[in-house]
């Protein structure tokens, strides 16, 4: 390290705070991170620390292919190699887009070194043409305007210059933004981490904050696994309902417990988020966008609404409780941040599915779905691949009216591989020329945070594997019932087995190298989809020197 140009003094036992940073061109949400590890820096400095910047695997959403997801968990064994195997103390953890979050949270988890988030913060709010644009929930909602013949694809780009004006990821309560309200509500960030635009200056503040309070957690050597307890993964379960956070949460959350073996499952996910109304007006469920919740109040004031629900003594990386952390947390607009007497949805959460079409349950978000569609049955039209989709979907004899029910089988974890965001299947074109906007969507993918649209997601198993998905053939009848919670293929037991008996796998997409490791290992999505040799903690100790 000498040829840092550094003095003697500066390993001289003080703490070594590795700043974790997903920093990366081609993550345009994570574009600014230099300048936020800096202003770390400068904190880590001003409490007696010694920072050291490493570089990590960087996921942009955008721009991965064939999905970010599938490189979620070779993200996260990059940070817990790293974490692990350099000389460091404590570490600060840079993130931002969807999947940067959860991919350096499970790595640190599995570490257990003191560890403290701090997100990238949203885009400013999106203005166009004399009204607001939230990312992705508006590119969907144009882009099927564009795909329906009524908005001029010139303006369509437009829109889209609009609605991507400043540093930072989704504005809307996408994934992202759901993922920097669950690490803060987990209590490993610290408060306010959530909604602070990228673009505001106390943006800074917070991550310079972070730099000095990571140097005292190393001293206290308080742990990610002293946060990341069950009480805190409820917490984190409740607020995300009352936030309207996106259907991913469900498969990060699931997995950084298993980082931890905290024992979390689907039915704690509809149990505990079915008494939790969603009270945040945000995009896709609502109207508003991440910088009127910061203005509103943010995560803090979302907590203290509904702090009767939550174990206020689970700790957090301030040193203090939730309750001390979130006590008196006011809140500036109820417009935006409602009280539970007024909920934007009564029940918010997600439901959890079941029934012999997904016998491991599935997953629907009812504030974004269409309150007529929540009870339906209607005849399947079926996709064996997002290839099949494309070529198909627009095409004018497609046998599809307004009450099928769209499934796209072989796009989970295993079958695309990955578990892509293509549950929010775009409607036939047919159909948006009619005036239909919505419709019951049945998959094994996942869909985007910022989209919208009554789309049971997560069906496991998934078809690649051999679940039930992969039986369904065109025509047959689909029961979907959300307040049952039930999701029925009305198709005879025996019926089904004289498929399965007929049924092969996919062939894989790619022989060797890490799709092949991945496909091999990767767990359901009801497991999380982490790769199965991941799961649990392994600590931070190296039992050997390099020479
Ligand atoms: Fe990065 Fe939405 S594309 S957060």
């Amino acid at each position: 390290m000498k040829n840092h140009g550094e003095p003697a003094d500066s390993f001289d036992g003080r703490p070594v705070i590795g700043i974790c940073n997903t920093f990366s061109e081609l993550t345009p949400c994570n574009a600014h991170f230099r300048e936020v590890a800096e202003k770390v820096k400068r904190g880590v400095l001003q409490a007696g620390g010694y920072p050291l910047e490493f570089p990590v695997t960087s996921l942009g959403e955008t721009n991965l292919r064939p999905t970010a997801m599938l490189f979620r968990n070779l993200a996260a064994m990059d940070v817990e190699e790293s974490i692990r195997g350099n000389p460091i103390d404590g570490v600060v953890l840079l993130t931002g887009c969807d999947k940067t979050t959860p991919a350096l949270v499970m790595g640190a988890a599995s570490c257990d070194l003191p560890a403290i988030v701090v997100s990238g913060g949203p885009m400013m709010s999106g203005h166009f043409h004399g009204r607001t644009l939230g990312s992705g929930t508006d590119v969907w909602r144009l882009s099927e305007e564009v795909r329906a013949g009524t908005l001029p694809e010139a303006e369509f780009l437009d829109a889209e210059a609009a609605n991507s004006r400043s540093a930072g990821h989704c504005n809307t309560m996408g994934t992202a933004s759901s993922m920097a309200t669950l690490v803060e509500a987990l209590g490993i960030a610290l408060p306010s981490n959530a909604a602070i635009p990228a673009a505001d200056a106390r943006r800074y503040t917070l991550a310079q904050m972070a730099g000095r309070r990571i140097v005292g957690m190393v001293h206290e050597d308080l742990r990610p696994s002293q946060i990341l307890t069950r009480a805190a993964f409820e917490n984190a379960i409740r607020t995300i309902g009352a936030v309207g956070g996106s259907t991913n949460c469900v498969i990060h959350l699931l997995a950084i417990a298993g980082r931890v073996g905290v024992d979390i499952t689907l039915d704690d996910w509809d149990r505990l988020g079915r008494e939790v109304p969603t009270l945040v007006d945000l995009m896709p469920s609502g109207r508003f966008l991440m910088e009127d919740f910061y203005y509103a109040g943010g995560v803090p004031a979302v907590m203290a609404e509904i702090s009767d629900l939550l174990t206020l003594e689970a700790l957090t990386v301030t040193g203090k409780t939730l309750g001390e952390t979130i006590a008196g947390a006011p809140c500036w607009n109820r417009e935006v941040i409602r009280t539970r007497d007024k909920p934007l949805a009564a029940h918010g959460g997600l439901a959890v599915l079941r029934g012999n079409l997904a016998p491991n349950g599935a997953v629907l978000k009812p504030s974004a779905a269409t309150p007529a569609l929540m009870k339906h049955r209607g005849p399947a039209v079926v996709f064996t691949s997002i290839e099949d989709f494309h070529a198909r979907v627009d095409d004018p004899d497609l046998d599809v009216a307004p009450h099928s029910v769209m499934v796209l089988q072989n796009c989970g974890p295993k079958g695309y591989p990955g578990m892509a965001e293509v549950g929010n299947m775009p409607i036939p074109q047919k159909l948006l020329k009619q005036g239909v906007r919505d419709m019951v969507r049945v998959s094994d993918a996942r869909m985007s945070g910022t989209a919208y649209g009554t789309c049971v997601l997560h069906v496991a198993p998934e078809a690649a594997a051999g679940g039930p998905l992969a039986l369904v053939r065109d025509g047959d009848i689909i029961a979907l019932d959300v307040e049952a919670r039930t999701l029925t293929l009305e198709v005879e037991a025996a019926a089904l087995e004289r498929r399965r008996a007929d049924w092969t796998p996919p062939a894989d997409a790619m022989t060797g190298g890490y799709q092949s490791l991945y496909v091999r290992h990767v767990m359901g999505a009801d497991q999380g989809a982490d790769l199965d040799f991941l799961i649990g903690c392994r600590g931070h100790a190296v039992p050997r020197e390099s020479h």
